[in-house]
C-alpha cells in the first residue's frame, strides 16, 4: 500500500487576528497552531509532509520541525491554488494525499486515519471531512448527491450559496483525503470565476464529480474539532477546547480536579493517579507530575517532574525534579536546574536556581539559593542567601549535611560550610572561606570561632 503523505495550507494573513505575528505561528497551550496540526498528520501516519507558506513565511519557516518541507506561494490566489503550489514538492507521491488547514488544530489523528481509511476502502477520488454545525456561517457548504447521499456533489462558499444552500448544516472542514494525481489534474483547470476571484479548492469536488468520480464524505461527530481560527476570540476557544480535552483524559486516569475553568495542563503532561490539583494550577511542557500529589492553588509547573506526594501551593517550579513528600511554597520559586531530594521543604519566599538540596533540608523564609549544593538534613534560616554572582560570572556554594546557617547569612561564593557547621545571624561569609565540619563562624566577616555544640537532638516523634 502506497505511504499517505500531507500538505498543510498555511500562506494565508489572518488579517482578522489584527497581529503582526503570522496567524499559524499563534499558540494553543505552549505550541504554536500550526504544530498541532504537524503533529495530527505525523500521528495518522503522513510520513511525506509539506507545508504551504507565504505570509510570514521566514518566521513560520523556523519553526518547522525536521523533515516538513516548506513551499512558497508568493500571490495567495485561493486555496486551490496554494494546494497546487505543493505539487512539485510531491512529485512521485501516488497515494492518498491529506490536506489541511493551518489554521485549524483541533482536527485529531484518530479522525485523520478515520478519513484516509474511507478514502480507500470507497476507492474515492476524494474524501472531505465534514461536521454539522448549529451555525454554518462562513462555512462551505456540503451538497450531498440527492440520488445516492453517500457521495458529495459540490461545496458552496457562504459569498456564493444560493439562499437555499446556506441552510445547510453540514459543512466543510477545510481537511480532505486526495488520490493525489486525480487532484493535479483538477486542480490544473480551476477558474477563479467566484465572488472572492479566488482558486477554490473546494471547486475541485464538483469537477471530479462531474468527471464522474466519487467524492465520499466523512463526518465528525465533534464539532469542535473542525473549529477554524481566524479570530482572537476562536483562538480562546480552541485552546479551551484543547484543555478541556486533556483535563477528561486526565480525570479519566484518577486525578482530582478542583476547578476545570482555571486548570491548564499541556497535552504533553502527565499526571498521577490519586492526585489533585487545585484551582489555577497551571501544568506546562515536559511536566510528570506523580502519583497523591496536592497542586495548588495558583500553581504553575513546567518541564518538572515530581514524586510521590509532593505538595505545591500558590508557587512556581520550573525545570525542576523534585523527589517523594517534598513540600513547595506557599510563594516559592524553583528555577531550571534544580533538583530537590525526598523530604525537602521549600516555602515562604525562597528560591532556588541551578542547586541540588538534599533529603531532609528546609530552605524557607525569603531565602536564595543558586548554584550550590546543599547536604541532608541542612537548615537554611531566614533571609540567608548564597551571594553567587560577582558581577560577571557565577560561583558555587557547598553546604555539608546537618549545617545549620543562621538568619541572614550571606555566603559569598565560592565557600564551603563543612558538615554540621554553623554560621551566626547576619555573618557574611567571604569568597574563598572553608568553614571546617562542626565549626561556628560569626560575625562581617565571618570569623570561626568555636566548635559548634551537638545541636539538640529533635523530639524523636516529629521525626518523618
Ligand atoms: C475554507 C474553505 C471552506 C471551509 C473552511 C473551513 C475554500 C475555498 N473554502 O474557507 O469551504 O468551510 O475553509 O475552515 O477552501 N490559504 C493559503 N493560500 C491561499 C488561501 C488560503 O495557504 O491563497 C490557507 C490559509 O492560510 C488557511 C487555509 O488555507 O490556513 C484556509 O483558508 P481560508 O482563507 O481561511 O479559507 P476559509 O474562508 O476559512
Ligand atoms: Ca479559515
Amino acid at each position: 500500500m502506497p505511504g499517505l503523505a500531507v500538505v498543510i495550507l498555511a500562506a494565508g494573513e489572518g488579517t482578522r487576528m489584527k497581529s503582526d505575528t503570522p496567524k499559524v505561528l499563534h499558540c494553543l497551550g505552549s505550541k504554536p497552531m500550526l504544530e498541532w496540526v504537524f503533529a495530527a498528520a505525523r500521528a495518522a501516519g503522513a510520513s511525506r509532509q509539506v507545508v504551504v507558506l507565504g505570509h510570514g513565511a521566514e518566521r513560520v519557516r523556523e519553526i518547522l520541525p525536521a523533515g516538513v518541507r516548506p513551499v512558497l506561494q508568493s500571490r495567495q490566489l485561493g486555496t486551490g491554488h496554494a494546494a497546487l503550489t505543493a505539487r512539485a514538492a510531491l512529485k512521485g507521491h501516488a497515494g492518498p494525499l491529506l490536506v489541511l488547514c493551518g489554521d485549524a488544530p483541533l482536527i485529531t489523528p484518530a479522525t485523520l486515519r478515520r478519513l484516509v481509511r474511507t478514502h480507500r476502502r470507497l476507492k474515492a477520488a476524494a474524501t472531505v471531512l465534514t461536521a454539522c454545525v448549529r451555525d454554518p456561517f462562513g462555512y462551505g457548504r456540503v451538497l450531498r448527491d440527492p440520488a445516492d447521499s453517500r457521495w458529495v456533489r459540490r461545496i458552496a462558499e457562504e459569498k456564493d450559496a444560493t439562499p437555499e444552500e446556506r441552510c445547510v448544516t453540514e459543512v466543510n472542514s477545510g481537511a480532505y483525503c486526495f488520490d493525489a494525481p486525480r487532484l493535479w489534474q483538477a486542480l490544473g483547470r480551476l477558474d477563479n470565476r467566484n465572488r472572492k476571484k479566488e482558486y477554490y479548492l473546494t471547486d475541485v469536488v464538483e469537477r471530479l464529480a462531474r468527471g464522474g468520480a466519487r467524492v465520499a464524505a466523512v463526518r465528525t461527530e465533534d464539532a469542535a474539532e473542525i473549529l477554524g481560527v481566524n479570530s482572537r476570540r476562536e483562538l480562546a476557544e480552541a485552546a479551551g477546547v484543547l484543555n478541556q480535552r486533556k483535563l477528561a483524559a486526565v480525570q479519566a486516569a484518577g486525578v482530582t480536579i478542583w476547578d476545570p475553568a482555571s486548570t491548564w495542563i499541556d497535552p504533553t503532561v502527565r499526571v498521577g493517579r490519586g492526585t489533585e490539583l487545585l484551582p489555577g494550577t497551571r501544568l506546562i511542557g515536559r511536566t510528570v507530575v506523580g502519583g497523591r500529589n496536592r497542586i495548588g492553588p495558583a500553581a504553575e509547573l513546567a518541564d518538572s517532574v515530581t514524586g510521590e506526594g509532593v505538595v505545591i501551593r500558590h508557587s512556581v517550579v520550573e525545570g525542576s525534579r523534585l523527589g517523594r513528600g517534598v513540600r513547595v511554597g506557599p510563594y516559592a520559586h524553583l528555577r531550571p536546574g534544580t533538583r530537590v531530594d525526598d523530604r525537602v521543604t521549600v516555602g515562604n519566599f525562597a528560591e532556588i536556581n541551578r542547586s541540588w538540596v538534599k533529603r531532609g533540608v528546609k530552605v524557607g523564609h525569603v531565602s536564595y539559593l543558586g548554584d550550590a549544593v546543599v547536604g541532608a538534613g541542612a537548615n537554611i534560616g531566614a533571609g540567608a542567601i548564597t551571594a553567587n554572582y560577582d558581577g560577571s560570572r557565577k560561583h558555587p556554594t557547598r553546604i555539608g549535611e546537618r549545617a545549620f546557617i543562621g538568619s541572614h547569612t550571606v555566603l559569598v561564593a565560592p565557600c564551603t560550610v563543612g558538615p554540621k557547621a554553623l554560621t551566626g545571624a547576619g555573618a557574611v561569609v567571604k569568597a574563598g572561606t572553608r568553614i571546617p565540619a562542626e565549626m561556628v563562624a560569626v560575625g562581617v566577616p565571618a570569623r570561626i570561632i568555636k566548635r559548634r555544640t551537638a545541636p539538640p537532638e529533635k523530639n524523636p516523634r516529629r521525626k518523618r
